[in-house]
C-alpha cells in the first residue's frame, strides 16, 4: 500500500517536471504588440527554460519599468536613450539568483524576432534597438538567432498584410495593413521546422474558451490582477483529437485591445489561427482588462498588479502559465 503511494507520487513528481520538458516537435514560443511585446519579453525570460523565442513589435527589454509607470511612460517609450542595458542586466540576473525567474544560461539558444515601425510615434525604435542589444548579451550567436524587421513605415500597430487600417494610422484597434504577415514571420522564424502556407480561412469552431478567472492566483480578482474572466485559444482540430503532436504559441495583445474594447478582433484577425491549421499549432490569447490602476487595458509591465508582477509569481505572469500548463496537460496526447 505505502509502497504503491510512493510510487504514484514519484511518477507525479517525474509527470510535473517533465510536462513542459523542451521538444523541438512541442516548442513553446510567445509574441507581442507594444505593452504585450514587453509583457512577451518578460514571460519569455521569466520562463525560459520552457519559452524557446519570442517575436517582438515595439516592445522593450526586461524590467524596463523598473516597477515605476513614469520610467514606462518616458525611457521604456518615448526617450530609450535613458534605458541602461548593463542595469537592466543587472535586474534580470538578480532575479535569476532568487530563482524567481528562471536561470538565463537558458536563453543562449532563443530565436527573436523584432520588429519596429518607422513611423512608431508611441514606442519609439530607438526602444526596441535597446531590446536587441539586450537579447545580445544573452543569445549565443545573435547575428542568426535575431531577425529585426526595421524598415517597414508603420505606425503604432499589429502590422498585418491583408486586414485593420492602412500602415501610417495611429488608433484603434491598433492593426494595420501593412503588406507583412508578422505572424507567419514571426512562427516561421521562431519555429525549428519548416512550416506549410497558411490555411486559406480557419474554422471559428476551433476556438475555445478558457475561464481565464479560474487560474489567477489567489489573492487577486480579475480586477487587482488586470485581468478578464475569459482568455481564448485557437485549437486546430487535428490537435483537439490528440492525434497530432502540437506546438503552443501564446500572443499577448496591446493596450486598448481588450474584449471590452475591440471583441474578437484580435484574435479572429492577426493571422495566427491560419498558420496554426497548417502547422499544428495551438494558439493561447490571454485577455488583459482595464480597470482604475489600468485605464487602457495593457498587460502589466511596471506593477500596476504588485511589485512581483516581472517574475514567475506576478498575478498576470503565474495566470498565463497555468493556463499554458492547463492547455499542455488537456491537448499534449503524450502526457
Ligand atoms: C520529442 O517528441 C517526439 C514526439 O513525441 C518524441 O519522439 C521525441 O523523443 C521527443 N524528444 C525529446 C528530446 O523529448
Ligand atoms: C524590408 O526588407 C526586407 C528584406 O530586405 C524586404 O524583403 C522587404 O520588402 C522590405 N520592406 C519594405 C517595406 O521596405
Ligand atoms: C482549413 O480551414 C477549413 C475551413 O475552416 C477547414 O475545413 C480545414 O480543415 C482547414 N484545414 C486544415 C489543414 O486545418
Amino acid at each position: 500500500m505505502i509502497k504503491n503511494i510512493v510510487i504514484v507520487l514519484l511518477l507525479l513528481v517525474y509527470c510535473s517536471t517533465n510536462i513542459l520538458g523542451k521538444n523541438s516537435s512541442n516548442q513553446i514560443t510567445v509574441s507581442g504588440i507594444s505593452s504585450g511585446g514587453f509583457f512577451a519579453v518578460q514571460f519569455h525570460v521569466a520562463f525560459s527554460s520552457i519559452v524557446e523565442g519570442a517575436g517582438i513589435i515595439a516592445g522593450g527589454p526586461y524590467y524596463c519599468a523598473n516597477g515605476n509607470v513614469d520610467t514606462a511612460l518616458s525611457s521604456c517609450m518615448v526617450a530609450p536613450e535613458l534605458i541602461s542595458i548593463d542595469e537592466l542586466i543587472g535586474a534580470t540576473e538578480y532575479a535569476a539568483d532568487l530563482l524567481t525567474i528562471d536561470a538565463t544560461s537558458n536563453l543562449q539558444n532563443s530565436k527573436v524576432w523584432l520588429f519596429s515601425g518607422t513611423a512608431d510615434t508611441i514606442v519609439k525604435s530607438g526602444v526596441v534597438l535597446k531590446l536587441e542589444e539586450y537579447y545580445e548579451n544573452y543569445l549565443t550567436d545573435p547575428s542568426t538567432q535575431i531577425k529585426t524587421v526595421y524598415n517597414y513605415s508603420a505606425e503604432h500597430s499589429y502590422p498585418t498584410n491583408n486586414f485593420g487600417n492602412s500602415c501610417d494610422y495611429l488608433g484603434p484597434d491598433y492593426i494595420n495593413n501593412c503588406n507583412i504577415d508578422s505572424a507567419w514571420e514571426i512562427l516561421t522564424f521562431l519555429n525549428d521546422y519548416t512550416l506549410s502556407p497558411p490555411n486559406s480561412t480557419f474554422s471559428s469552431d476551433n476556438i475555445i474558451e478558457l475561464d481565464q478567472s479560474s487560474f489567477i492566483p489567489f489573492g487577486y480578482s480579475t480586477t487587482s490582477a488586470g485581468l478578464y474572466s475569459y482568455a481564448y485559444a485557437y485549437v486546430p482540430t487535428q490537435c483537439q483529437r490528440g492525434t497530432t503532436q502540437c506546438s503552443f504559441h501564446i500572443v499577448f495583445h496591446g493596450c486598448e485591445q481588450t474584449i471590452p474594447m475591440i471583441g474578437d478582433t484580435f484574435y479572429m484577425n492577426t493571422g495566427y489561427n491560419q498558420i496554426a491549421d497548417t502547422n499544428n499549432i495551438i494558439i493561447l490569447y490571454p485577455q488583459a482588462l482595464a480597470t482604475e490602476l489600468n485605464p487602457k487595458g495593457c498587460f502589466d509591465w511596471w506593477g500596476f498588479a504588485g511589485e512581483d508582477y516581472a517574475s514567475q509569481d506576478g498575478a498576470q505572469m503565474s495566470t498565463v502559465k497555468s493556463m499554458l500548463d492547463s492547455l499542455v496537460s488537456k491537448y499534449d496526447f503524450r502526457i
